[in-house]
């Protein structure tokens, strides 16, 4: 057996859904870079499952498909009413949630095509209002229900602070959300794919992702690089800050990706709206730590930022919590992470690896009143 640490370069399954080759993000051929301009989030969400860009009728039905989901039961809000809400990370409480919802979704267990997509549906309109909702009553608001002429990116934003997003925040939103959809075999999407492989259900399969996304190596990198711009403060600071870190070998949060080598696509299309943010909020100094935390280090280790790198600023010059950054990015992956979970199910084969065991071997079994 050959052991391959992290299953780097191991090729685990066949997708159509999305791709990188040569550092180039495709969602079903479509360059990341022509879809960050132009689609909007729910056409991203339709492609993934469907694999073709909607007709404008097609899209006006979808878009009703989800907004008529988005609300959550009784007991789900009652629910976050009665949890510790100023104890609990935004992304436990998420991971909670998603498997409750599971309890109130009369198809939960249904396995046919039809019930999973709309399972599908329900989860990817009500995975944003389980934010919302969680983010307002732990400020003391009450929860603010949904305008079903908005887009999904609208819809977030003011059923989190009550008041009409300007359109540079819809858009900015609606971008990043476009932006991290999907990713290839991603570690969050690998591990529902491997949940869903068992035949469990949809609901498993997300609320699995939602745990492996948290991490700081993957989702959680978003808020870790808020935490480390708080941290420095200021651009004067921000080189004895990297020195420092790479010679503890301390890993930069938002920089380095097992994939890509020359850059993440993305991380451009968030660096210039991070700029623009930045500069019309007055916080320049933010857009400034980061491009020279960029620079210094692309000196010292060649590293090219990722995703989660100016992902931070953005969703901060948005006036978001800190801690909501990477239940932003669950929102918007788990249109990937059902699109991966509807294909896995689509041909499925169990998920099952081998362990090269480094142990001990032929132990001698000691009567418990023996052992010293
Ligand atoms: N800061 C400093 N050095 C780094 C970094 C970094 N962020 N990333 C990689 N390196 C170095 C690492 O020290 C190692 O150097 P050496 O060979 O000298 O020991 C080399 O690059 C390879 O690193 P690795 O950790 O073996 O690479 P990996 O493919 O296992 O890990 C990664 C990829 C994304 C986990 C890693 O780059 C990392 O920890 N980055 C910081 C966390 C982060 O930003 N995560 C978000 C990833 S992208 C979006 C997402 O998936 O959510």
């Amino acid at each position: 057996m050959t052991l391959i640490r992290g299953l780097e370069g191991i090729v685990a399954t066949v997708s159509s859904i999305s791709s990188i080759i040569d550092d180039t993000l495709t969602y079903v051929g479509y360059d990341i870079d022509v879809l960050a301009e132009n689609a909007q989030f729910e056409e991203v969400i339709f492609l993934l499952w469907f694999r073709r860009l909607p007709k404008p009728e097609e899209l006006q039905d979808f878009k009703k498909k989800l907004t008529n989901e988005m609300v959550l039961p009784k007991e789900v809000v009652d629910f976050i009413r009665n949890s510790p809400l100023q104890e609990v990370h935004p992304m436990t409480f998420l991971r909670s949630a998603i498997s409750m919802l599971a309890m109130y979704d009369k198809e939960a267990e249904f396995m046919d095509e039809f019930a999973n997509l709309r399972k599908s549906i329900r989860i990817q309109a009500k995975i944003p209002l389980i934010v919302t909702t969680f983010q307002r009553l732990r400020k003391g608001l009450e929860p603010v229900e949904i305008n079903p002429e908005y887009s999904f990116a609208k819809n977030f934003l003011y059923t989190l602070t009550g008041k009409e997003p300007s359109d540079i925040a819809e858009q900015a939103l609606n971008k990043a959300l476009v932006l991290h959809a999907d990713h290839e075999l991603n570690a969050s999407t690998f591990t529902a794919r491997v949940c869903v492989a068992t035949l469990s259900d949809v609901y498993s399969g997300i609320t699995s992702a939602i745990g492996a996304l948290k991490g700081p190596l993957h989702g959680g990198a978003n808020e870790a690089v808020m935490h480390m711009l708080s941290h420095i403060g200021d651009v004067s600071k921000v080189d004895q800050f990297v020195d420092d870190a790479i010679n503890n070998k301390m890993k930069i949060m938002g920089f380095g990706h097992r994939v890509y080598r020359n850059g993440d696509p993305r991380a451009k299309h968030l660096k210039e709206m991070s700029s623009k943010l930045c500069k019309l909020t007055n916080q320049d100094n933010l857009y400034e730590m980061s491009s020279r935390i960029e620079s210094k280090v692309m000196e010292i280790k060649n590293i090219p930022p990722n995703v989660d790198f100016y992902s931070a600023s953005v969703y901060h010059c948005l006036e978001i919590d800190h801690d909501l950054f990477t239940p932003i990015f669950a929102i918007s992956r788990t249109s990937g992470w059902l699109a991966h979970i509807l294909e896995q199910y689509d041909g499925n084969r169990l998920i099952r690896p081998r362990a090269d065991y480094s142990g001990p071997i032929n132990q001698k079994w000691v009567n418990l009143e023996e052992r010293k």
